[in-house]
């Protein structure tokens, strides 16, 4: 008998055909190899990751729980976990108790989890132009709208949210990282972190807090998570909240630990887990007790002014490297906290068609256009300073430097 070929391309879904792979992941395949100075990813520093503190705590946990911390798990999460997330998430006057968290494998499953229990085809989502590239892949598949609120130094442009009301008086969720926001790095001032909430209950949008970068705060004072400011609307009561807040140990901890969180009324959480015992039943038990081991021994406290201090001074090398050797061809933001920064070239050269120039000159970023829902941003791009030890950044903005001037003029 002759096997016929199947082909499997004619019975894919047809959300499918809102999947694609990621461009940033994808290139950072590429920027992987040594020879290139990588500005690309939002990975922290490896030299600064806990190693052997994972490995004190790995032994701790297998000695007190033995085979408990590698069996099955809650699907909500490991109840201590949540407890230490709810505390660390109450806002002052409010009490969150461990039903109001769900532990999911990183934010990005909190985000993808929370798409697909509240979006629907059709559905308007309000997001920051430009916005976080997972988030509109994650939702992309529901064939939602996405609405692009346009955004300057100080976060999201208010003047512009009346269209809220007007041309998207059915928006169903705004999504915000309010804090270093990844591309631009922009922080969202407090003036308007109020009126958001204010007008998002007024407007019955529901918020999705994204808020990765928050403790990585290298200036300033923080303002008010915008799930504070609601609380406070409603005198502290987690039940009534109209913001969803989506945590992470990612840019903290470790990224390979894959854990995360969602903080919401408890009907929300209960939802969520109805959707996630249809997907992976549990995150990985042995990495959130590793986890509340670390949190536990103090781990997080003791390490994050180092990481801070770090990142602050990759920060300072590359503003200055930028200022140095590019100030003629582009601007910038300045980021107060967080991982990256985001160029705006002042040509109107593609960032994307700059990149295999980039690339042969040893250095990579992430062209800005993917993170704009409106089809602008082609020259603009996005840099990561953790990742990239303080003398290759200062290298690689010099050739960043060349290759812009060298296609500006050319
Ligand atoms: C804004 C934003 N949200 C979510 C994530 C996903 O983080 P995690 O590693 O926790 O899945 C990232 C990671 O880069 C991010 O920048």
């Amino acid at each position: 008998m002759v096997a016929t070929h199947m082909d499997w391309n004619r019975r894919f879904a047809c959300r499918t055909r809102h999947m694609q792979r990621s461009a940033v992941r994808e290139l950072l395949k590429v920027a992987a190899r040594p020879d290139i100075i990588s500005f690309a990813g939002g990975l922290p520093a490896a030299e600064l990751l806990p190693v052997e503190e994972v490995r004190q705590a790995t032994d701790a946990v297998l000695m007190r729980h033995g085979g408990r911390a590698l069996q099955y798990g809650e699907s909500e999460g490991v109840a201590e976990l949540r407890d230490w997330i709810s505390r660390k998430e109450s806002p002052p006057g409010a009490a969150l108790s461990r039903d109001n968290v769900l532990i999911a494998h990183g934010a990005q499953q909190a985000l993808d989890l929370l798409g697909r229990v509240l979006l629907d085809s059709g559905d308007t989502v309000l997001v920051e132009n430009p916005t976080y590239l997972a988030l509109l892949s994650a939702w992309r598949p529901w064939e939602v709208r996405f609405a692009p609120l346009p955004s300057d130094a100080n976060g999201m442009h208010l003047d512009r949210l009346p269209h809220v009301d007007a041309r998207h008086a059915r928006a169903k969720l705004l999504y915000t990282i309010p804090n270093f926001q990844n591309p631009s790095g922009t922080t969202l001032s407090e003036p308007r972190r109020q009126e958001v909430v204010q007008r998002c209950r007024d407007n019955g949008i529901g918020i999705i807090e994204d808020d990765p970068y928050g403790e990585l705060r290298y200036e300033g004072d923080a303002p008010p998570s915008l799930y504070a400011l609601d609380a406070a609307l409603v005198r502290g009561s987690p039940e009534m909240s109209n913001v969803l807040r989506v945590g992470t140990f990612s840019k903290t901890l470790a990224p390979g630990l894959r854990l995360g969180w969602v903080v919401a009324p408890r009907m929300v959480i209960d939802k969520l887990v109805q959707a996630r015992q249809a997907t992976d039943l549990h995150t990985g038990t042995l990495s959130q007790w590793i986890a509340l081991e670390l949190l536990e021994q103090g781990t997080l406290e003791q390490r994050l002014p180092a990481i801070r201090t770090e990142y602050r001074h990759r920060r300072d090398v590359m503003l200055a490297a930028l200022a140095e050797h590019l100030g003629a061809w582009a601007t910038w933001t300045r980021p107060a906290g967080g991982m990256f920064l985001l160029v705006t070239l002042n040509t109107c050269i593609s960032t994307a068609e700059l990149l295999p120039h980039a690339l042969k000159a040893g250095i990579a970023f992430v062209p800005g256009d993917v993170f704009h829902t409106d089809g602008s941003g082609a020259n603009t791009l996005r840099l990561n300073f953790s990742n990239t030890p303080p003398d290759r950044i200062a290298e690689g903005i010099r050739r960043l430097a060349e290759v812009v001037s060298s296609r500006s003029v050319g």
